[in-house]
This record gives structure tokens, sequence and C-alpha cells, in this order.
């Protein structure tokens, strides 16, 4: 209605925390299903393929399938699976075969229940160098970082904040295209969470907020152009790309990981 600074935040109901932490749980194991089945050999065509049959046992539908929010045109496939220099929006295909030493972002955005669970991890393909299993496990750390500063009282600056120090620390290239966002009956809500800023700066968090949290960094320059095919989104210099996310509930304490594997 007036400016978009002013747009709403949506705080789920306790009824909707409920649906969410459901929908969330569905999301969490079809990734982890997922991650467990990319291997050499496998091709990111039949990584979406065994995603998207895990996804119908469970009765949940894709979010990312025919998504079109600004974008050229309709999103091809049931899961963005990005491999090496491409950061995120992959698309799976039946000539992209896994290797040994590859790494590839799994995202996992799905409704159940009428709600968004969104998800994503970078699995290693065989043995990777010393130097990209650090890159892995320093976005792992900085989403968790993230997690952290996403308290009720606090603001969006705090959670970016910490990822962007985090990056920062160890020189990885931050993009700054593409951001993390609240999450609910709809895949990307308001507000927008980028991977850098200002502590102390942005909306204020509220218990009730359920927000996707998902670095993406890159191990050299953080240029990115959009492939031909209108989604794939890669680093310009061909260097690594890493994306990992988590849908979280904000709480007045310690956040709540709604996409955590429970075993
Ligand atoms: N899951 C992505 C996110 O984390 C968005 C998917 S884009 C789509 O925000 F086009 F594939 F849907
Ligand atoms: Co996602
Ligand atoms: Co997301």
């Amino acid at each position: 209605m007036f400016e978009k600074k002013l747009q709403m935040i949506p705080i789920k109901t306790d009824e909707e925390i409920v649906k969410m932490r459901k929908a969330c749980e569905v999301a969490a194991k079809i990734l982890d299903g997922m991650a467990n089945y990319a291997a050499a050999g496998v091709s990111t065509y039949d990584l979406d393929c065994f995603g998207r049959d895990l996804m119908m046992e469970f009765g949940a539908k894709s979010a990312s399938f025919l998504y079109t929010t600004g974008a050229k045109r309709p999103y091809p496939a049931y899961f963005c699976i990005s491999i090496n220099d491409e950061v995120v929006h992959g698309i799976p295909s039946k000539n992209v075969i896994l290797r040994n030493g590859d790494i590839v972002s799994i995202d996992v955005a799905i409704f159940y229940n009428g709600y968004v669970g969104d998800t994503t991890r970078t699995v290693r393909i065989g043995n990777v160098s010393d130097e990209v299993d650090r890159f892995i496990t320093v976005a792992e750390e900085a989403l968790l970082l993230g997690i952290e500063r996403a308290v009720g009282g606090n603001r969006v600056g705090d959670i970016s904040n910490a990822i962007e120090k985090h990056a920062k620390k160890h020189k990885y290239g931050i993009l700054r295209d593409f951001v993390g966002h609240g999450v609910g009956r709809n895949m990307h809500e308001e507000p927008q969470i980028p991977n850098y800023g200002r502590s102390g700066t942005g909306p204020v968090l509220m218990p009730g907020m359920t927000l996707a949290i998902e670095p993406m960094f890159t191990l050299g320059n953080e240029k990115v152009f959009v492939a031909d095919d209108g989604w794939t989104v890669k680093t310009i210099d061909g260097k690594l790309a890493v994306h990992c996310e988590h849908t979280i509930l904000v709480t007045d304490t310690l956040p709540e990981i709604l996409t955590l594997v429970k075993k």
C-alpha cells in the first residue's frame, strides 16, 4: 500500500508453527535422502527424479517447479541442483554427471500441508581437496553463526553481519544479488536476509517469524552471471561456489532450526 519498507513480516500462529515444523521436517528428510543418493556416476537429472519420488512418498509438492517470480521462464525441474561453479538455481540435466571431487548443492523447497520448508546442503562427491572441504565447512559455520543471531529483538542486519564477518575472515566472496528470506505459506516472504550488512540495522525480529537463512559464497571473485538457460547462476571466474540453507523459527532465545534431520 505505502512504501515497500512498511510491508508486514508474517508472524506465524501456534497452529501455523506446527505445520511449518512438519513441512520443514519433510524437506529435511528429502534433502538427506538426495544427499545420500548423490555419488559419482549419478546425473543431476537422476538426482532430481530420486528426490521427486521421495517427495511423492511424503505427499509433498515442489515449491520450485514452474516457479516464475522474477524469471524469464518457469523453473523446469523439482529441485535446484548446482554443481561446482554453479552457485544457485542449477537446472538438473542428464548431461551433468557427478564426478569424484565435484561439489553439488541441493536446494529442496517443498509445500506440505500448505506450508513451505526450504533447505540446502552442498555435498562433497568422493574426495575433495582440503581447500574445498574447508570452504564448505566455513559456509556451514557461517549459517550457524547467522542462525545464532536470529533471536527475537535482534535485527536482520545482525544475522547478515555474522555471516559476512565469517566469510570475510576466510576471504570468500559473498553473493550480492541473492539473499535469504521469510518463508511460510509462500516460498519467498518478507524480510529479505542478505549475507552481508551492518549489525543493528534492518527489520526487528519477532518470535513466530520463520526465516530461510542461506549463505552463498564463492572461492574466488563474487561476480556471477545467469546462464542462457535463464536460471543457472554461475561464477564469472569459473571458481567454486557453496550454498547452504536452513529454515528457522525465531523465539525469545536461540532459534529452533526446523530443517535439521531428526534421526
Ligand atoms: N529454494 C530457493 C531459495 O532458497 C529458490 C528456488 S528458485 C526456483 O530461495 F525457481 F527454483 F524456485
Ligand atoms: Co532454497
Ligand atoms: Co531459500
